[in-house]
């Protein structure tokens, strides 16, 4: 994920460190400083963790705007025919799928639960679509019966059960062929989709899959359908794989003699997590590309087939992923040397604890995702202090291991007990995966909605939510 240590002096790692928390305090639409505090589109942070207990959330409803409306502008400038599903498992917290249907765009799925959980916001079925390599009989059930506008299908295997549960509730299932393009990325090998991974069917059997299709009476292939990954930091694997879409496309219309009526080309926009200039193919936390460059490489490509099929996009992480802080409380701290093997002083080392692990900001921990920090309750004070960061958990990994300087992050040297820290961009990917490890409850979440003005859209576990699953 993250670059091979820099050869960078500490020195100028701090100079770049001081430069990006200049340019977020000073000039990001997000950020501006108070009496010293960080304030996040309206909401003073500081004052947020003095009303709710820490570690919690604090999502944007402006940004989450902003990022939709950039993904839909960039295709609606180039293609009059886009349909965009959010996919929901960046953030499924009811309100926010709430922010996004309000925006008007619609939701993509990922289990039965994610399917209802649309519903009962008021997504109907033909705003909602439906992936993921194992779906079963009764997630496909309540798909096929709520007629969810696509079922991106992943396998021969599951085709069959769909025609099944089609014929047995004489509903016609709408379905796109999951297959896979072969194109690898420059991302995280976990977050490749479309490259020797377990997603999708081999391209050459998508035919098979047609002709199959065409003998059931209650299911319809609309059209191919890809994800390339996520996190991708260059356009080359969007345009490559949407080729092989389209030729393939273009092929399979001509031989059966059908006409498909779109394209869905996932998601994998990705989200800047290390500003200023940088390699994204050597580091992707860089982003290294945004929502216009991913629609200019899609609809070039799907054009030279034909300029009104419809394309649909599944992105997640763009959407959310800087819509979001975790905010962190300063809640213990210590002075600790590490000793060589023959007892020398190696390094003196300041860590300063936070009440959140990795049981509920697990990406920094898990998978080495970088985030910026910033002393929300100094915010303005200078850089020049570093300091190692560790969660509550009862495990020696629970430390956050991508700071400025390898584990060394750099915060003002007043950072103190009782401050409150801002990880940057939590939004996507983080409280999905929110755990009860050692019993600490997973978070609350917070939106500051359009006027300024701050809710609580989920609470914090409580004892007796975790107790409640046991029986005993
Ligand atoms: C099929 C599919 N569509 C869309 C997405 C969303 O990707 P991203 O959050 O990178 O936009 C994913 C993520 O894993 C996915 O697997």
């Amino acid at each position: 994920m993250s670059s091979t240590p820099s050869t960078k002096t500490r020195e100028e790692l701090a100079g770049e460190y001081r430069k990006v928390v200049n340019q977020i305090l000073t000039n990001d639409r997000r950020f501006t400083v108070k009496d010293g505090h960080l304030i996040f589109d309206g909401a003073d942070l500081h004052a947020i963790a003095e009303k709710y207990p820490t570690p919690v959330y604090v999502y944007s409803e402006k940004e989450i705007l902003r990022n939709l409306r950039e993904i839909t502008d960039a295709f609606a400038s180039r293609h009059k025919n886009t349909k965009c599903f959010y996919a929901s498992k960046a953030c499924s917290v009811m309100k926010i799928l709430d922010v996004i249907k309000r925006a008007g765009s619609f939701v993509e799925t990922n289990s039965k639960y994610e399917i209802q959980k649309a519903l009962d916001i008021g997504f109907t079925g033909d705003q909602i679509v439906f992936n993921g390599v194992v779906k079963k009989e009764s997630d496909l059930e309540l798909a096929i019966a709520n007629d969810l506008y696509l079922i991106n299908c992943d396998s021969f295997y599951e085709l069959e059960v769909i025609n099944r549960i089609a014929n047995r509730l004489q509903k016609t299932a709408n379905i796109c062929i999951r297959v896979e393009p072969s194109v690898p990325s420059a991302t995280h090998p976990g977050l490749v989709t479309a490259y020797h991974a377990k997603s999708g069917i081999d391209l050459h059997e998508a035919e098979k899959m047609c002709r199959m299709i065409m003998d059931m009476p209650y299911v319809k292939a609309k059209g191919l359908h890809m994800h390339v990954g996520d996190q991708v930091p260059e356009v080359e694997p969007f345009e490559k794989a949407t080729r092989v879409l389209v030729e393939e496309s273009m092929r399979l219309e001509k031989v059966l003699g059908i006409k498909f009526e779109l394209i869905n080309v996932g998601g994998g926009i990705p989200t800047p997590y290390r500003y200023g200039p940088g390699d994204a193919l050597a580091d992707n936390m860089y982003g290294g590309i945004n929502s216009d460059d991913f629609a200019e490489a899609i609809v070039n490509e799907v054009h030279k087939w034909r300029d009104d099929i419809e394309i649909c996009i599944e992105p997640g992480r763009k959407v959310v992923g800087s819509a979001a802080v975790m905010l962190t409380t300063l809640s213990c701290e210590k002075t600790k040397t590490n000793y060589g093997e023959n007892h020398q002083v190696e390094e003196i080392v300041d860590w300063k604890f936070v009440d959140a692990g990795y049981s509920v900001f697990c990406d920094q921990l898990h998978w080495g995702w970088y985030f910026n920090l910033i002393n929300a309750s100094k915010a303005g004070s200078a850089y020049n202090g570093w300091m190692k960061l560790a969660g509550p958990l009862c495990d020696g990994g629970d430390y956050f291991h991508q700071g400025v300087d390898g584990e060394f992050f750099l915060l003002p040297s007043a950072t103190e007990v009782g401050d409150v820290m801002a990880f940057l961009d939590a939004g996507a990917y983080t409280i999905e995966s929110q755990t009860v490890y050692n019993n600490r409850p997973r978070t609350a979440v917070l939106l500051v909605n359009q006027q300024g003005k701050v809710q609580l859209i989920r609470r914090e576990d409580s004892y007796e939510d975790m107790v409640g699953y046991d029986i005993y």
